[in-house]
């Protein structure tokens, strides 16, 4: 069976901007708040440029819009955590998307070590340490060393073609080297 051909934008040079998100889109990926706070004030944005960087030692990386509230923060704090959000935490993701609004407004926030504010029942809570914040277009790449992980039980929520999706385990096989 012969497949359809690629369609392919004309090359060579950058993509533009709303090419290079559709197609990025595309990429499945999980959805997680990053939070921090300065002042006592607590920040936080929604985020899926969640990466795992290194094991040894602990890295992962965000992206994080240059100028954007929480950005400036994380980089004044130089901690943060990232909260992995559950199925059940779709709203949750979408206020923390609402640029210019109190993202914390009537929530009632936890405490993670070093008074890094978590989203309550995420799935996942990974508390870093700032170690490298690097200019990368119209975003910082911020790299953190992991310093405490807190999970529960519960279903990721997914990301894909702009819009948020269960993320179904298929039953295969597990890759081999992962466990
Ligand atoms: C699913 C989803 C993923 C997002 N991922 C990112 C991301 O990785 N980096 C980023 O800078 N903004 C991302 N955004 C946009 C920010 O959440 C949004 O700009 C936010 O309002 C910025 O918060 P602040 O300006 O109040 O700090 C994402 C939004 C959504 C809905």
């Amino acid at each position: 069976m012969t497949s359809m051909p690629p369609s392919c934008t004309p090359g060579p040079g950058p993509v533009d901007a709303l090419a290079m998100r559709g197609v990025m889109g595309r990429f499945a990926t999980g959805v997680a708040v990053v939070t921090t706070g300065v002042d006592g004030a607590p920040h936080g944005m929604t985020v899926n440029s969640l990466t795992s960087v290194s094991l040894e030692p602990p890295l992962l990386l965000v992206c994080l819009t240059t100028g954007a509230r929480t950005t400036d923060a994380v980089v004044e704090a130089r901690r943060f955590a990232v909260n992995v959000l559950s199925t059940r935490q779709e709203q949750l993701a979408l206020r923390f998307a609402r640029r210019g609004e109190d993202h914390f407004e009537g929530l009632g926030v936890t405490q993670g070590l070093h008074e890094i504010p978590v989203v309550p029942d995420a799935l996942v809570h990974l508390e870093c340490t700032v170690v490298r914040v690097m200019t990368a277009g119209d975003h910082e790449v911020v790299l953190g060393e992991v310093g405490r992980i807190c999970q529960r039980e519960g279903k990721p929520l997914g990301f894909l073609g702009g819009r948020f999706s269960d993320v179904v385990d298929r039953g295969h096989e597990v890759v081999p080297w992962f466990f």
